[in-house]
């Protein structure tokens, strides 16, 4: 299997304290790879190393085989590496379109003079980004609530609007941190169909961080464990759900 998103050895350490300690991960092309761990464990620091927030201290991440260690976050968006956030970030008084268009940074748009002038580029473009926008809203099921302010959207809702953004930038790789987080059961499982769906449909990979067993055990292919920022298992979920190492972290808590 190709390997997609590949972490040698990772170290990031924040002034004293290493939040990820030499961690290793290979991301298959084309699959959902879990990454789970107790509160503090690196997780969030691991999608932020591979986004570009912080360079690795030490360590190489490579993704489409190529090294992005160092790269800018807009840059690596750009390559078709897009993530989403832990507390939900929309631009609250904004439509739940509009936030769909803002995610839209790979879409060349046509110069601003053109549109200015309303030239017909220009409104051919701006019809093509408003169906695209129509589509995703479509596909997370929010083609209802297109003109809603994103603040007055239920929260489960919120979270289908983060991954219609991040879906709008076309990557071919996604980064959720903790989707499933404050969902009912209900939500949950629509959540599972989506991310299906994702892999299944458009071929995505995706590279899931989050505690919601439900989710993680009924999605993914592969999962990591990371505790005290360092690897401790890996596997299928049958294999992690019984790791002695992992059942342990999980208690320790
Ligand atoms: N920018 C930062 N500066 C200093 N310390 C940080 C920074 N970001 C994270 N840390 C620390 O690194 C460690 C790992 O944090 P991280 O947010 O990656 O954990 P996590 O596994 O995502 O936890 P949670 O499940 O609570 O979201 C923690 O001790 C945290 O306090
Ligand atoms: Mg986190």
């Amino acid at each position: 299997m190709t390997i997609q998103l590949s972490l040698h050895d990772v170290t990031v350490r924040f002034g004293g304290l290493t939040a990820v300690n030499k961690v290793s991960i290979d991301v298959s092309k084309g699959t959902i790879h879990s990454l789970i761990g107790p509160n503090g464990a690196g997780k969030t620091t691991v999608i932020n190393t591979v986004t570009g927030v912080y360079p690795p201290t030490s360590g190489d991440v490579l993704f489409d085989g190529k090294s992005i260690a160092g790269t800018p976050p807009e840059r690596i968006c750009a390559l078709g590496l897009t993530r989403t956030f832990q507390n939900t970030e929309l631009f609250g008084d904004m439509s739940v379109a509009d936030n769909v268009r803002l995610g839209m940074h790979r879409i060349a748009p046509y110069g601003v003079l053109s549109a200015a002038l309303q030239l017909p580029t220009a409104r051919h473009a701006e019809r093509r980004i408003s169906e695209r926008v129509a589509e995703l809203l479509d596909l997370v099921g929010l083609s209802d609530q297109r003109a809603t302010e994103a603040q007055f959207l239920p929260f489960a809702k919120m979270r289908r609007l983060e991954l219609a953004r991040a879906l709008a930038a076309e990557p071919t790789m996604l980064l959720l941190d903790e989707p499933a987080a404050g969902l009912r059961a209900g939500e949950v499982d629509e959540l599972n169909g989506l991310l299906r769906m994702l892999k299944d449909r458009f071929g995505m990979t995706i590279l899931l961080v989050d505690h919601v067993m439900p989710v993680v055990m009924g999605v993914s292919d592969r999962i990591t464990v990371v505790n005290f920022g360092q690897k401790i298992a890996e596997g299928e979920p049958q294999d992690i759900r019984k790791d002695p190492a992992v059942i342990a972290a999980y208690l320790g808590h």
